[in-house]
């Protein structure tokens, strides 16, 4: 039987809770989830590509067959080089399908690569990597939406959070 294989893209600068709960829930349905963190040059980010990785890495061990990848360039050429069927994206809100559709329907065309949606569970419809960031800078406190290794490294870059 072919194995099913599904890739979960995005930038994850950095993963948070949200992320890490579709993930876990679709690695329930997929044989194998390959978490690819695209590398967009146009954009810097707070972390380099290396440190969102390890990140990632440390937080999915315990799911054994979620790995961590990157990749520079379309996803559907990924998806073809890797044997990749199924594009997973989680839904937070009616504000996230429009893009979400537009690009899925592309990927469709392009190559023929399917996107699955999960629904985010309500404890994380408002959540998103850049608003992390921005109260984490201003020394907000975001344990409740970041695995511990994620604190650790905002405030290493930050400072002190939680105040
Ligand atoms: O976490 P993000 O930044 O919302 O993820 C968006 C991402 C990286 C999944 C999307 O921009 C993407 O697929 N980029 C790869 C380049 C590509 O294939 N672009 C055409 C999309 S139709």
């Amino acid at each position: 039987m072919a194995i099913r294989r599904a890739v979960a893209p995005g930038s994850f600068d950095p993963i948070t809770l949200g992320h890490l709960d579709v993930i876990e829930r679709a690695s329930g349905i997929f044989d194998e989830v390959v978490i690819a963190v695209l590398i967009n040059s146009s954009k810097s980010g707070l972390f380099s590509i290396e440190e969102r990785i390890a990140m990632i890495e440390e937080s999915v061990a315990p799911l054994g067959n979620v790995r961590v990848d990157s990749w520079s360039g379309l996803l559907v050429d990924y998806c073809k080089e890797r044997e990749i069927s199924v594009i997973i994206k989680g839904l937070r809100a009616v504000s996230d399908f429009d893009y979400e559709l537009q690009m899925s329907q592309m990927n469709l065309k392009l190559k023929g690569v399917e996107t699955f949606f999960m629904a985010t569970k309500p404890d994380y419809s408002f959540l998103s990597s850049s608003l992390v960031k921005e109260i984490a800078k201003y020394g907000g406190d975001v344990s409740s939406w970041v695995p511990s290794n994620v604190l650790g490294a905002l405030k290493s870059r930050y400072g002190a959070l939680g105040k």
